[in-house]
């Protein structure tokens, strides 16, 4: 086990990519928090990680709300001592070019996307360089690195993650913590559901997705699951500051 008795937050955990991430992570040792706004959901992950054998708990968790997170991260830290691996995940995709986005569309996405990201890290820091070290992953998209035609607001706060996250990489190297984001390309998951709709159903983004994507496919929430593995883990333990894309070869263009 890769992961034994470290202690992981993981934020949006209740579904898809983090849910992926919650379980692959307990499945190797670690002890995994999960935060998610739907009290319900962050439950289903810790009754089936349970049922698979490993340990977590749910701490439900609006991570744009300030003080319901640096509960969630002060008390993790009281309760288990230590916060090893903090992964900030909760994003939300408001479409639109810049016309189309509405002022309160590009506050919610700096919020949700980048804010609660940077709130998450300046929370867990202090923990990590009292205790020696840590590990964060911050979920930004391929869509920070690159333009897409009407994403007006999600490439600009997902590149805005990939910055900020070289910049916590820079600042605390020396502190023995390491910060990487993770950029998913098309991962199947709800996350999609109002695109899909959007598109025409089913078909249609099947026939989109499969027409974009160098590799004819979307992911599977489990193998994002994988890179974060990597990334959370001491398999990546030289590596800091990056940008992992995931996304079958979409970011070629
Ligand atoms: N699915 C994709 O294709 C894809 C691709 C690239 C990046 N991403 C990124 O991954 C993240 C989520 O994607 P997913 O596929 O796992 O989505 P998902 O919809 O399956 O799960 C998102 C989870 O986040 C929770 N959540 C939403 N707002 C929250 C908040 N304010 N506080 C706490 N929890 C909250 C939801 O309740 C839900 O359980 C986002 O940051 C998104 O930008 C997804």
């Amino acid at each position: 086990m890769i992961l034994k008795d470290r202690v992981a937050i993981v934020t949006g955990s209740g579904s898809g990519i983090g849910r992926s991430g919650a379980e692959i992570m307990a499945r190797e040792g670690a002890i995994v928090v999960v935060a998610d706004r739907d009290a319900d959901a962050a439950a289903e992950t810790v009754a089936r990680i349970g049922k698979a054998g490993g340990r977590a708990e749910s701490c439900p968790t609006d991570v744009t709300d300030d003080e319901a997170l640096a509960r969630l991260v002060e008390g993790t830290a009281k309760a288990h001592g230590r916060i090893d691996i903090l992964h900030n995940h909760a994003g939300i995709q408001v479409a639109g070019t810049l016309e189309e986005v509405t002022p309160e569309g590009m506050d919610a996405s700096w919020r949700l996307n980048v804010r609660a990201h940077f709130m998450g890290c300046r929370l867990a820091v202090p923990h990590m360089k009292r205790q020696g070290g840590g590990v964060i992953v911050n979920t930004a998209s391929n869509s920070g690195v690159f333009v897409d035609k009407g994403m007006l607001a999600y490439i600009t706060t997902k590149a805005a993650v990939i910055m900020m996250t070289r910049q916590i990489a820079l600042d605390y190297a020396k502190y023995n913590i390491r910060a990487n984001s993770l950029c998913p390309g098309w991962v199947d998951t709800p996350f999609n559901e109002p695109y899909i709709r959007q598109m025409g159903g089913r078909k249609a983004i099947e026939t989109y997705v499969s027409g974009m994507i160098p590799m004819g496919r979307w992911a599977s929430s489990g193998e994002i699951a994988e890179a974060i593995l990597f990334l959370a883990s001491d398999r990546s333990s030289f590596m800091t500051g990056h940008d992992l894309v995931v996304d079958g070869g979409e970011w070629f263009g």
